[in-house]
């Protein structure tokens, strides 16, 4: 039972967040009367104003979709990391919600860093967070020290901090980003750690209350010794397996098209079960090929599909929209995950995003020759669009499959299927628009004489599934001032084109912000 002298410090507690929210969401309404709309996304989930990264919380609660995400609301960079909240009802119309969790306790004193959601057996939500401290109070040079902490809320909108579940351990430099799950009766949580030898681990814990918690085992080891830290573990079921999705900081340099991102996030597929330890069936993978997909995090929709969104957003370079538009950084949309029999992963765009379709205006092309070296313009001034594009490459000569995206007087976006390499590029180097990095990325193709690409393009992005969802690449790109519109482009040879649908698509956001 609470003492009088218990109650009252709890209460004392939950002013100091109370007034640290309040705070911070002054400090980034400020900032959302700076922001500008050029590449600001109309269908992706963004903070109203200042930084976000890893999406976080990820949980449908009380009839709704959860998203929380890593937040800096004060500023256009990566600092005092809050929760942010949008929720949903349709996983495709969203609402802003206020700021969930801000630093107010010594536990959580220089950041609350990401972490996971699961409801309670008496259905409160239960957020499981990293409690972030600078041992110098400033920066990473003395050390951190980094907790699991929980919070709980009855509505997913308020939360009641309970301060530090999981202390760190002697053994580790970095330790954070729980995520939690059930099994079995039993509540189970991995956590990214970096050993005192350096090596990137996922560290097991159970608990029978979401309260105390026992270490279990470190499940998982990076058998690459460069890999010095894993963020964001996320171990999951799929078909009859198990998949562990998880981000490795490394010392290497990029080899060949992989790792060519400052951070890469990627998935091994394994065996395991209570008890035993994780068993590696799939060697690693990327998660996706593009320039900014990170800090993937899954979690199981009511009708058992297993969804994901990743941070499109970067540590390591500019964003354009960092220096002047007051806003950085913007989540993937959410992809249904499925297992193939070549235990690799497919992701594609949810169902549900098929209600943002404006089929007005609608270009359609079908059993269609695109002439060599012709530019076909199929949608004009347009900011948010999908394209669905068949071709039959055993009656293709062109020697590549471009659609001009985010196409303006002055470039554009190239998303081609590319002949000589086989493989689809994500080229941005004439994007166009601000600062911030450049280059291109590619996936490779392996769909035969069928090429089969899925796009979603926004102000600001540009997403790609191949086939099924074989392969992905998913990156900002910032095109130049102006009316952007669509085209196909063929290159020294023709194009057949099996089908091309070409298609607006609606805003998402349940309310303008201002
Ligand atoms: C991954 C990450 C996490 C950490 C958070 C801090 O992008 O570095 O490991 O919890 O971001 O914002």
């Amino acid at each position: 039972e609470p003492t009088a002298e218990s109650a009252a410090a709890h209460a004392a507690a939950s002013h100091v967040h109370a007034d640290a929210l309040e705070r911070a969401a002054a400090a980034n309404t400020a900032l959302l009367a700076t922001r500008d709309d050029r590449w600001y996304p109309t269908f992706h989930i963004a903070a109203p104003a200042g930084w976000i990264n890893d999406p976080n919380g990820l949980i449908h609660f009380q009839g709704r979709y959860h998203v929380y995400f890593q937040h800096h609301p004060a500023g256009t960079d990566w600092g005092t990391m809050h929760w942010g909240h949008v929720s949903s009802e349709d996983l495709v119309t969203w609402r802003r919600e206020p700021l969930a969790l801000a630093p107010s306790l010594e536990a959580d004193r220089d950041g609350i860093f990401s972490g996971s959601a699961v409801e309670d057996e008496d259905g409160t939500l239960a957020v499981l967070y990293t409690g972030h401290r600078w041992n110098n109070g400033t920066d990473d040079s003395g050390g951190v020290t980094q907790v699991q902490c929980l919070a709980t809320s009855e509505d997913g909108v308020r939360f009641t901090k309970h301060g530090t579940v999981i202390e760190a351990p002697q053994d580790v430099l970095d330790f954070r980003d729980p995520k939690v799950w059930r099994q079995d009766g039993t509540w189970w949580l991995v956590a990214g750690a970096q050993s005192t030898d350096h090596r990137g681990q996922v560290r097991l814990y159970r608990s029978e209350d979401l309260r105390e918690w026992t270490f279990a085992t470190v499940l998982f080891e990076d058998p690459d010794p460069s890999a010095y830290m894993l963020e964001c573990p996320d171990l999951f079921p799929l078909g009859d397996r198990w998949v562990l999705t998880y981000c490795p900081m490394t010392t290497a340099r990029p080899a060949g098209y992989a790792g060519r991102n400052g951070h890469n996030a990627g998935y091994v597929i394994g065996d395991w079960a209570p008890g035993e330890q994780f068993r590696t069936a799939a060697e690693y993978r990327p998660a996706d090929w593009g320039h900014t997909y990170y800090a993937p995090q899954s979690f199981e929709a009511p009708d058992g599909r297993r969804l994901q969104l990743g941070w499109m957003g970067g540590f390591t370079l500019p964003l354009a929209s960092q220096a002047e538009d007051g806003w950085s950084g913007q989540l993937s949309v959410p992809r249904e995950l499925t297992l193939g029999e070549d235990l690799r992963l497919r992701a594609l765009p949810v169902a549900e995003l098929a209600t943002l379709r404006d089929s007005a205006g609608e270009r359609v092309l079908e059993d269609a020759d695109i002439p060599s070296d012709v530019t076909e313009v199929l949608l004009e001034d347009v900011d948010a669009c999908e394209i669905e594009l068949e071709v039959d490459l055993a009656r293709t000569t062109s020697e590549q499959v471009a659609l001009e995206v985010q196409r303006t007087a002055s470039g554009c976006t190239w998303v081609a299927y590319d002949d000589q390499s086989g493989r689809v590029v994500l080229d941005r180097r004439t994007s166009g628009g601000g600062p911030g990095d450049r280059g291109y990325r590619s996936a490779p193709f392996d769909g035969g004489d069928t090429l089969r690409l899925r796009v979603l393009v926004d102000r600001g992005s540009v997403e790609v599934f191949l086939g099924e969802g074989e392969e992905t690449l998913s990156s900002l790109a910032f095109p130049a001032d102006g009316p952007r519109s669509l085209a196909l482009t063929s290159v020294g040879g023709v194009i057949h084109v099996t089908r091309l649908v070409a298609r607006r698509l609606h805003p998402m956001w349940e309310t303008p912000d201002r």
